[in-house]
């Protein structure tokens, strides 16, 4: 067993001026190379492609209001789009399918980082290789700091008290090198689970609060992931649930499990202080969302906490953050998207990304609320849904075997929202605020590649 990596803190190369507002810009450079990592001992090296040559690759900590430019690298045999997810960028920065960048070019792309505090990724968005880009590295953490957050007292100190755990779930060949999902069409769930590129970590923990920013960055594996002592009571351990995809909840949500699904994101504070000495499991529930399980899928990682006491500084507050849900009269059902499989293809009210003439789905009014539904049709498989642009409210979810939404899933913003065998599910957004077309789709990255992607027009208001 290997320690957790903690992936290292991005530096800007230099700060720039805006040059219509003359506010300071940090400008930062990513070059997109292949590499090696030796993850079977005594076995050959798994061939990988990352942001900086690393995967996950470099965390960028951004103080909201900041803003950015950031210069990515090409160095890669493949075209590449990056997108950072969670991000109202504009729709020439937003990681556009067909927008790649070829090998030996870089493009420059330029973030606002206005929104509230968030944990938001980087990834690549490419035309029909996105699943192959992201699983051989190319996805990183990106996280938006909000003074008000800081203020709180949360446990804090990225990779000391504040800790991302990127999941992701891989399947390797015999020579210890990676299979690829570039021939499947319909998932690759994995049998090696990784934490920050590592399988089966370890994270050795003083007796006190963590914060743990989950990512579910895997292809197509979805978790429900609970905590437990390594011996003795098999009792799931409590946890607190502050923030989602769009940042803090209202108030945390105590539970013992945790469903995750394909690119949303989930903050716990965990607390070890009672396990002074022990060891702590982090584990992944069995049959989770019709995925395929193996013999060691229901396992994460582990936590060695310190038998050394320690004072412990941080608090949860019983309030958060106040949350800016769109109005709470929800407006009529807008629009509804059926998630279908027709004739072998993955499809949205049966058009796929590759029907350019069709494929815009819906005309937005920029500054309107509007709900939509999302409608599972395709039997059993999960389809985590992800719009850009915009941080919505779930409403509701119906069908499939009777979950109802989760408190942690409404108690703030989202901006994917899994959609599991047979469900139905309600959103609800205010569209703003950019105008401009912007994908939607289904974070199963391969079924994204086989077109389970669309796009909606933001329309511009004419005054
Ligand atoms: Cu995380 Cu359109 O992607
Ligand atoms: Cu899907």
């Amino acid at each position: 067993q290997f320690p957790l990596p903690i992936p290292p803190v991005k530096t800007p190369a230099m700060t720039i001026t805006n040059p219509v507002t003359g506010n300071p810009i940090d400008y930062y450079e990513v070059n997109i190379n292949a590499f090696q990592s030796q993850v079977y001992p005594g076995k050959g090296p798994a061939n990988l492609v990352g942001y900086d040559g690393i995967s996950p690759g470099p965390t960028f900590l951004i103080e909201r209001g900041r803003e950015t430019v950031v210069r990515f690298v090409n160095n890669a045999t493949m075209d590449n789009s990056v997108h950072l997810h969670g991000s109202y960028s504009r729709t020439p920065w937003d990681g556009w399918a067909e927008d790649v960048t070829a090998t030996g070019q870089f493009k420059d792309y330029y973030y606002p980082n206005s929104q509230p505090g968030r944990f938001l990724w980087y990834h690549d968005h490419a035309i029909d290789h996105t699943a192959e880009n992201a699983y051989f590295g190319q996805a990183g953490g990106y996280i938006l700091h909000d003074p008000a957050e800081d203020a709180l007292g949360l446990p804090s100190g990225y990779g000391q008290f504040d800790i991302p755990l990127i999941l992701s779930a891989k399947q390797y060949k015999s020579n210890g090198d990676l299979f690829s999902p570039a021939a499947e069409t319909t998932s690759l769930y994995g049998d090696v689970i990784h934490v920050n590129g590592q399988p089966w970590p370890f994270l050795n923990v003083q007796p006190r609060k963590y914060r743990f920013r989950f990512l579910d960055a895997a292809v197509s594996r979805s978790f429900r992931l609970y905590f437990q002592r390594s011996t003795g009571a098999s009792t799931k351990l409590p946890f607190q649930v502050i923030a989602s995809d769009a940042g803090l909840l209202t108030s945390p949500v105590t539970t013992d499990n945790l469903w995750i699904s394909m690119a949303e994101r989930y903050e716990v504070v965990f607390d070890f202080a009672p396990f002074a000495g022990q060891n702590i499991t982090l584990r992944n529930y069995e049959d989770v969302g019709a995925d395929t399980d193996y013999q060691h899928t229901d396992k994460v990682m582990r936590f060695v906490v310190s038998g050394t006491a320690v004072t412990d500084p941080s608090t949860v507050p019983a309030t958060l953050a106040t949350v800016d849900f769109p109005p709470a009269n929800a407006p009529a059902v807008s629009h509804t998207f059926n998630f279908e499989r027709t004739n072998g293809e993955w499809r949205i009210n049966d058009v796929g990304f590759n029907d350019v003439a069709n494929r815009v789905l819906a005309n937005v009014p920029r500054g309107t609320v509007e709900t939509w539904d999302l409608i599972n049709n395709s039997g059993g498989w999960s389809h985590p849904i992800h719009i850009h642009l915009i941080d919505f409210r779930v409403i509701s979810r119906t069908g499939g075997d009777g979950r109802t939404v989760q408190p942690y899933e409404s108690n703030g913003l989202k901006d994917v929202v899994w959609l599991g065998p047979n469900e139905s599910v309600r959103v609800e957004a205010h569209y703003a605020p950019w105008d401009g077309v912007y994908m939607f789709h289904c974070h199963n990255l391969i079924h994204e590649d086989h077109e389970m992607m669309a796009a909606f027009n933001v329309t511009q208001l004419i005054d």
